[in-house]
């Protein structure tokens, strides 16, 4: 499965998806990483692995339009067949989640449905989370529709939250496990074990 990875910060998730392609257990390859910062951690992951890498911010084109038909040419221009949002903090064009409908996931850094949605990124998730009172929080691997951290949920994750449990423990936690269910996500989805029906994702063995 050709991979294109879009990302707008230091990379770790990439790292993780990187990783579980060298060792194996992804059957997949990173046709080109795709950011709205060109100085974004991820791109120097990509360059590191020779990774075809694409800086594409709204800010260089007059419409969303002309934005999602620049990406859609570097999407096709590298054959990319699915998409996945390693922290990735700008919208989806709507052309292209179109044109990619069911084949693009995003990792949220919490349990969604709840502390998602616009504005719900960083430190303010995990902020949200321990003010909430909630025991649990984890990650959750959806695919992307054209509303924020909405689309159909395919695999979460959960850690318990500590007596004690800070925004930045807590986000240390979560980012452990969005590094393992990311790849396994990828990886059933590459492997043709995932059935959509409607909202609802079943991963099978
Ligand atoms: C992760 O916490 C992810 O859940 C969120 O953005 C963060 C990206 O981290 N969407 P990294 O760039 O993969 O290290």
């Amino acid at each position: 499965m050709n991979i294109a990875v879009f990302a707008s910060g230091r990379g770790s998730n990439f790292q993780a998806i990187l990783d579980a392609i060298d060792v194996g257990l992804l059957p997949a390859q990173i046709v080109v990483l795709i950011s709205n910062k060109s100085d974004a951690g991820a791109m120097e992951v990509a360059h590191a692995y020779n990774i075809s890498t694409q800086h594409l911010s709204q800010r260089m084109y007059s419409s969303e339009e002309a934005l999602a038909d620049a990406m859609l040419n570097v999407l096709e221009e590298h054959h990319a067949e699915f998409i996945a949002l390693a922290g990735y903090l700008k919208k989806i064009p709507a052309q292209v989640i179109h044109q990619y409908r069911n084949r693009i996931l995003n990792i949220h850094p919490a349990l969604l449905p709840s502390f998602g949605g616009d504005g719900m990124y960083g430190h303010r998730v995990h902020e949200a989370v321990i003010a909430s009172g909630d025991k649990v929080s984890g990650a959750t691997i959806h695919l992307v529709d054209e509303e924020y951290d909405r689309g159909p949920i395919v695999l979460q994750k959960t850690v318990a939250l500590g007596p004690d449990e800070t925004p930045d423990s807590l986000a240390a936690k979560v980012l452990k496990i969005e590094h393992e269910i990311f790849p396994l996500a990828l990886k059933a989805f590459a492997e043709g074990r995932v059935r959509i029906e409607g909202t609802k994702v079943w991963i099978t063995s």
